[in-house]
């Protein structure tokens, strides 16, 4: 399901084709509060920060690279396939400096090179890599690269659109910082969401 998009369960796409209702009506909110809640369980996480963006990944990669990168900080991006080279893009438009740590294709990324890069520059504000790469299907190990960057006092901003339900994904015990995904991969939901 990695790849996606999957099918679309046709209790979603009846969903799809009822009538709408407006943004500011109660049952709106308590529609929304709903979906937070339910995002917050997909997650694992009682982050109240926990919301749908109505656009795809992409669009939620940005949100969390807008928010956090400010210019001139320092950004280490972890390229194991094709979306780390979006993250590294990302970075550079919000002005930070992306210190790239590469591994081949296939391969997961390597937590030794995140290590020394930490140690050969100072100041490291962010790490961010892709949990599960799409391109190849290899998955790292988001647990140890979270430790790694909290004990350099960074933070982590990880790309979880294929591995979230796919794989396990525990945001809050892993003490993940900011985690994105995409609504029409494991979640076997309709493209366009978060
Ligand atoms: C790992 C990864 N990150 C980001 C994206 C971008 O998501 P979207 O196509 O929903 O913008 C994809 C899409 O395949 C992806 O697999």
């Amino acid at each position: 399901m990695g790849p996606g998009p999957t099918m679309v369960h046709e209790r979603v796409l009846k969903a799809n084709a009822k009538s709408t209702i407006g943004h500011l009506d109660p049952a709106f909110v308590g529609l929304m509060d709903e979906i937070k809640q339910l995002l917050q369980y997909t997650f694992q996480t009682n982050n109240n920060m926990t919301m749908p963006v109505s656009a795809p990944g992409s669009a939620g990669m940005e949100a969390c690279f807008a928010n956090l990168v400010e210019p001139g900080d320092k950004v280490i991006v972890c390229i194991n396939g094709v979306f780390g080279h979006r993250m590294k893009e990302n970075v550079e438009r919000c002005g930070g400096e992306a210190i790239v740590i590469e591994d081949d294709w296939g391969c997961p990324v390597s937590i030794d090179k995140v290590k020394q890069a930490f140690n050969a520059n100072s100041g490291v504000v962010t790490l961010a890599f892709v949990h599960a790469e799409t391109s190849t299907g290899v998955l790292s190990d988001a647990q140890e690269l979270s430790e790694v960057a909290h004990n350099n006092g960074a933070l982590v901003i990880v790309d979880a659109v294929t591995s979230l339900a796919g794989v396990p994904l525990r945001v809050d015990e892993w003490k993940l910082d900011a985690v994105y995904s995409g609504s029409q991969k494991c979640v076997s939901c309709c493209p366009g969401l978060w």
